[in-house]
């Protein structure tokens, strides 16, 4: 902690993004087919991050100081050596670590990892996008939202004195803008928070649907009614109250890694030491050389340029750490610490 703490004050000094969050993607590999997404078309080697590798890029972001770590995929649960990097991702991540799981996979293994995470205070992330068919149709898996909320009720059984804080990701899309009241319910009642997120198709791992575009109309307005200030809800509430604006093409936002790079830059390692900052390829790859070097480097420099004329995005991952960072009125920065508090209580 003290050590994280002399190496933020060093990097604000000398103006270095913090690397406040990092999402390390294990494996392309995957248990469902979603629409929306194409990480499990990925034809890169190796398919699955050798422990070596996670011990070498976890040794890199130690030295260079990280806060908060997202370990994700792909299906993270097809890694077979999933907890010992679990065990090396605490240790790299003083500040919070969550595990991001599909949930769709065995129920001894779901049992047995979130058993790990839960002895070890680790937050567990999940998706939950339809119910029914519509669920099976969107996660391109059978019985999809059957087994998701079996497994849900199943970890939350096991939490007890836990300070894992367990979260499940809503895609708001145009098809299932209606299911998504239900979708909370749900969640709510086997004991699980949610986040919500709108669809897009801005990166290289996610997929152009037509049909998932979010349509302005009376079903959204009456979507945003309800999670206005939705105490389910783990969003910021100026991010919900945005989306409307933001379908309707009136508000975007600064780029996050442009207006803030020392604050609002967040970073994902591939299975592959790639390391990529949002659309537009990897600046760097941290097998190679060391997060000192990719952050001061030309790629680095130059795709912040790229940034800059970016037509914006309205994102859980971008936008809302500007809103965090970058409130707009007093309310709102009332509003943002409220909630932080919140949530700091929750885990
Ligand atoms: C890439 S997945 C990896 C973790 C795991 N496989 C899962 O689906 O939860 C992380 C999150 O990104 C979301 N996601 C994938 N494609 C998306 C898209 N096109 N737009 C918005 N969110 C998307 C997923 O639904 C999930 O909540
Ligand atoms: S969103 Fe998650 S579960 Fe769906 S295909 Fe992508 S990585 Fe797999
Ligand atoms: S505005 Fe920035 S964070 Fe948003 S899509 Fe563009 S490059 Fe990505």
């Amino acid at each position: 902690m003290l050590r994280n703490a002399y190496l933020t004050g060093k990097k604000l000094i000398r103006k270095h993004p913090l690397n406040s969050s990092t999402e390390i993607r294990l494996t392309h590999l995957c248990t469902q087919r979603c629409r929306q997404c194409q990480v499990y078309k990925r034809n890169v080697d190796p398919a699955v991050m050798p422990l070596e590798d996670f011990k070498t890029i976890a040794y890199r972001l130690r030295q260079y100081g990280s806060n908060i770590g997202f370990i994700s995929g792909g299906e993270s649960l097809l890694v077979p050596h999933l907890i010992p990097i679990l065990e090396e991702a605490k240790k790299t991540f003083p500040v919070a670590l969550t595990l991001v799981t599909g949930l769709y996979a065995k129920t001894d293994l779901v049992q047995k990892v979130a058993k790990y995470c839960l002895e070890n205070n680790i937050n567990i992330q999940t998706s939950l996008d339809g119910l029914g068919s519509l669920g099976d149709d969107l996660r391109g898996a059978k019985n999809f939202s059957e087994t998701v909320l079996h497994h849900m009720n199943l970890i939350n059984d096991l939490k007890g004195q836990s300070k894992s804080l367990l979260y499940t990701n809503i895609v708001i899309n145009n098809l299932n803008m209606d299911q998504v009241p239900e979708l909370i319910a749900k969640a709510r009642t086997r004991g699980w928070k949610c986040t919500v997120g709108l669809y897009h198709h801005l990166t290289e791992t996610t997929t152009k649907d037509r049909e998932l575009i979010i349509q302005d109309g009376p079903r959204l307005e009456k979507l945003i009614t309800f999670l206005d200030k939705n105490p389910d809800i783990l969003n910021l509430n100026s991010f919900i109250r945005g989306i409307r604006p933001y379908v309707q093409g009136k508000t975007t936002l600064p780029c996050p890694f442009v207006a803030s790079p020392v604050l609002m830059t967040r970073s994902t390692i591939m299975e592959n030491g790639d390391l990529t900052l949002c659309w537009g390829g990897p600046i760097g790859n941290l097998l190679k050389e060391d997060l000192y070097s990719i952050f001061t480097g030309k790629r680095y420099t130059q795709r912040l340029n790229e940034y800059s004329s970016c037509n914006g995005c309205w994102t859980t991952c971008y936008t809302q750490r500007y809103l965090l960072i970058k409130p707009s009125s007093a309310a709102e920065a009332w509003d943002n610490t409220r909630k932080l508090w919140k949530l700091k209580r929750k885990s």
